[in-house]
């Protein structure tokens, strides 16, 4: 295993601390599929995230006590953070826990924000607490992951940002690999979600089984190019990079207003735009706050403009990931 995340040091408490009655933790969202980095570049962004509190019950097992919407299920065998919690007391062997958890959505649902990632590793950040910090960050990882592939797909480049922090390129999934790519001071991203959902499941459906061999050589440089402007810290060389030929131009038709906002977003001043996750929210990526907020402006305009209602926001790279929160008493 040759990942460069740091270690996280805020998601458990010493072993010998006395068992926490109640345990809370918040877990940002991200950007999967991070321009052309279809299913490898992701990044955890400022601000939104779900937040998911733990306690113990008599009962052995994981039950949902608040689902965290009127329309996320409340079968702690189909909503995120109770499989992952599941995934946690199964790999600590724990089979006599009980384990009530309350989930707090911050982030849009189906809105391509990595909101179901986030609910999975807050699931599995509070419960892991709960029950002593006896899990290490990869099991931590693989317990949210068995959350999100459970309900979306074999993808980590959500679950991963939202766990650690930063922006990572994912070498591998399964085994987890991952580098995290340093993140130049003036870096700001505008996330801009129109009021519309669109579920992982439906848009990974559109992805293309095969691409053709120009379209491969260009993904692949333009993931190089992101990953070296990244690197050198010089953010004018991602002007050109964010081009994503394989998930962009399947799903952009399920997205009314994209292509207008994209454009809008460029013609602003952005280094670069694309669809947020699996959509519908739309990313771009500027050097400082000034353009940011013109950006942010000119892609709302455009979704207004196409008669959607759309909500942006200025935000950054989260460089902290997911931490505990002190539970309310
Ligand atoms: N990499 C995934 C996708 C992210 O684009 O389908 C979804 O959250």
């Amino acid at each position: 295993m040759r990942s460069h995340f740091p270690a996280v040091t805020n998601l458990s408490r010493a072993p010998e601390e006395k068992r926490e009655a109640v345990t809370r933790a918040f877990a940002p969202g991200g950007i999967g599929n991070l321009g052309p980095g279809l299913d490898i570049l992701g990044c955890a962004v400022t601000g939104l995230g779900d937040t998911v509190e733990a306690r113990f019950v008599d009962a052995p097992g994981v039950h949902l006590e608040r689902s965290g919407h009127a329309d996320l299920p409340s079968d702690p065998f189909r909503n995120a953070a109770t499989i992952a919690a599941n995934e946690v007391i199964r790999r600590l062997g724990d089979s006599r826990a009980g384990v009530a958890l309350r989930l707090t959505k911050g982030l849009p649902l189906a809105g391509g924000q990595g909101g179901s990632a986030a609910s999975a590793v807050a699931g599995a950040v509070a419960t892991n607490a709960l029950l002593g910090g006896r899990l290490g960050q990869l099991d931590v990882l693989a317990a949210a992951y068995a959350a999100e592939r459970t309900l979306s797909g074999r993808h980590i480049d959500n679950v991963a940002p939202s766990l650690f922090g930063g922006i990572l390129l994912i070498r591998s999934t399964e085994p987890f690999d991952c580098d995290r790519l340093p993140v130049p001071p003036s870096l700001r991203i505008v996330l801009v979600h129109p009021a519309m959902q669109l579920r992982t499941a439906e848009a990974r459906a559109v992805l293309p089984r095969s691409v053709d061999l120009g379209v491969a050589l260009a993904q692949a440089g333009a993931v190089a190019a992101m990953v070296a402007a990244l690197c050198t810290g010089d953010l004018s060389r991602l002007r050109g990079a964010v081009d994503d030929r394989i998930a962009e131009p399947a799903r952009a038709p399920l997205l009314p207003g994209f292509a207008a906002a994209k454009r809008a977003a460029l013609e602003a001043g952005a280094l670069g735009c694309s669809i947020s996750g699996a959509g519908p929210s739309s990313f771009a990526l500027t050097d400082g706050d000034q353009t940011a907020r013109a950006v942010c402006d000119a892609m709302t305009a455009a979704y207004h403009d196409a008669g959607i209602t759309a909500s942006g926001r200025v935000a950054e790279v989260d460089q902290r990931g997911a931490r505990l929160l002190e539970a309310d008493r």
